[in-house]
């Protein structure tokens, strides 16, 4: 937690630092520029290495030179980036967190990045920060042997021109602070089953509040049977775990009649499918299906860090989802807090009855929009794959404004219809709709059930079920704290 983050100006080739990162675009030439005097101080090992097609700047290429003499650095990493003109904050981002984390080892107290300007200082200060913070994140927190340490003690932005102190050092704080929550969300979502529930989450939840200076309210099953949260608490029912309700409030914006932004995170500490029982393989994963909550809470760390001056409300419905002699049953009725039936036809759909309940809840604070966020559906990955997470939205504007958010966090949405037609499939003979449709549309269908409890409230879904866990081929292994980033840069633009 000592990290400390400088921006320095001084010429790459000057710079002290175990590890300096430095980015090469693809066919850089060797005549004029960087590459050329990296390739000069290195007496012609670049033209050496792009001979042999080892470091061509082709993007995700690394390629680490040791203690080269004539430098003061242990480890000079090149990475490549792409095409001058593709390159972005994305890349940045994503390829600082490679270079980092192909040297783990105990050299890497301090880091280095040097900025190329082809991109704006203070945004490749964020980014590259990020990448960097984000690379030391390992989830390999139950291990007791050969169990990898925070390393980092410091990093430096490094750029030899002038840039705007001020901006570029508040850039910095920017980029550790979106990192920081985005790695807390992926150590929470990374706790197994029986390290955490819905009781310890909202524990975690108010260390984070009481870290940060957040209001929450923490509601145990007493209380959501008052204020007749059924949907959830049916969800609950199977499990020894009782759920719990949690209300987290950053109140940025003094004017009385500010109207919050509301920000919903499905909080399912593990989903086994209830009743509905889900085949052994990958259960596991379900250990991940709170992801949706730990994107909400580590959005609520970063806006209160960032001292954004509006009414942001995070809530996040937490429950198990087991079988047992009192979980509810497929062809269950129950009323949601909004009144509204609904028939269970399998108890795997469980998502969408929590969130029924924390949309309607959401409404009685009369917010400018709702913007809900979950591991929902299978359909989803099957739509989508792992690269983009699903987006359904009720109200262009907003529409507009979140992508916008997302692409600036680097972070892939793609947006799925609404169309009424959808509706018919959650029809319900005895209720007023059931809880899942046919197989097909299987995430417009969750979509459109979701759809029936926000009213005209401009409203965001985000179906993040593919997204949440890095896959074979992408980088790095185990949670990715996906939407933390996004949530947070919504509500601070
Ligand atoms: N948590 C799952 C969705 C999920 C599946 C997330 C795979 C991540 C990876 C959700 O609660 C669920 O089980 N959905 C069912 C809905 C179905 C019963 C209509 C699904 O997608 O199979
Ligand atoms: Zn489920
Ligand atoms: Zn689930």
């Amino acid at each position: 937690m000592s990290m400390q983050i400088r921006l320095v100006k001084t010429s790459w080739d000057t710079l002290e630092s175990d590890v300096l990162i430095l980015p090469l675009f693809q066919d850089e030439s060797l005549e004029e520029g960087l590459a050329a005097e990296v390739n000069r101080k290195l007496n012609g090992l670049l033209a050496e290495l792009r001979d042999t097609e080892e470091c061509q700047g082709k993007p995700g290429e690394v390629t680490a030179i040791y203690r080269p003499p004539q430098l003061k650095v242990d480890r000079l990493i090149l990475v490549g980036v792409g095409k001058r003109e593709e390159f972005d904050t994305a890349s940045i981002r994503n390829f600082s967190m490679q270079a980092v984390r192909q040297v783990k080892t105990s050299t890497l107290a301090k880091v280095a990045f040097f900025r190329r300007s082809a991109i704006d200082a203070s945004l490749a200060a964020e980014a590259a920060v990020q990448g960097i913070i984000l690379a030391t994140y390992q989830g390999d927190d139950y291990k007791t042997q050969e169990k990898s340490r925070d390393l980092i003690e410091e990093i430096i932005f490094a750029t030899d021109e002038d840039v705007d102190t001020a901006q570029v050092e508040a850039a910095i704080r920017r980029g550790e602070i979106l990192a920081r929550s985005t790695n807390l969300a992926r150590r929470l979502a990374n706790q197994p089953g029986n390290r955490i529930n819905p009781a310890l989450l909202a524990e975690e939840a108010r260390q984070v509040a009481e870290k940060y200076g957040l209001e929450i309210e923490v509601w145990g099953e007493p209380e959501m049977q008052k204020k007749e949260m059924n949907a959830i608490l049916a969800v609950a029912r199977g499990s020894d775990e009782p759920a719990r309700f949690i209300v987290l409030k950053h109140l940025g914006d003094p004017r009385s009649d500010a109207r919050p932004i509301v920000f919903i995170g499905k909080g399912v500490t593990f989903d086994s499918g209830g009743l509905s029982l889900k085949p052994a393989q990958s259960m596991e994963e379900m250990k991940s299906d709170k992801a949706g909550a730990c994107a909400v809470l580590g959005a609520m760390q970063a806006v209160a860090e960032l001292q954004v001056k509006k009414n942001v409300i995070g809530l996040i419905p937490a429950v198990e989802n087991l079988p047992s002699g009192r979980a509810q049953r497929p062809g269950d009725v129950i009323r949601s807090m909004s009144g509204k039936t609904i028939e269970v036809i399998n108890t795997d759909a469980e998502g969408r009855l929590i969130l029924a309940d924390a949309l309607h809840y959401a409404r009685s604070f009369d917010p400018q929009c709702i913007i809900d966020i979950a591991t929902l559906t299978g359909a989803c990955i099957v739509a989508l794959g792992h690269v983009r997470a699903g987006l359904f939205c009720n109200n262009e504007a907003l529409y507009n404004h979140l992508l916008k958010a997302a692409h600036r966090a680097g972070e892939k949405l793609w947006r799925l219809p609404l169309d009424d037609e959808y509706r018919r499939e959650i029809k319900s003979d005895i209720a007023d709709m059931k809880n899942v449709g046919s197989r097909w549309g299987g995430a417009i269908t969750a979509a459109k059930f979701l759809q029936e409890f926000v009213g005209d409230t401009p409203w965001c879904h985000i179906d993040m079920a593919g997204v949440d866990l890095f896959k074979e081929g992408q980088e790095g292994k185990g949670p990715t704290g996906f939407g933390v980033r996004t949530l947070a840069q919504f509500a601070a633009d």
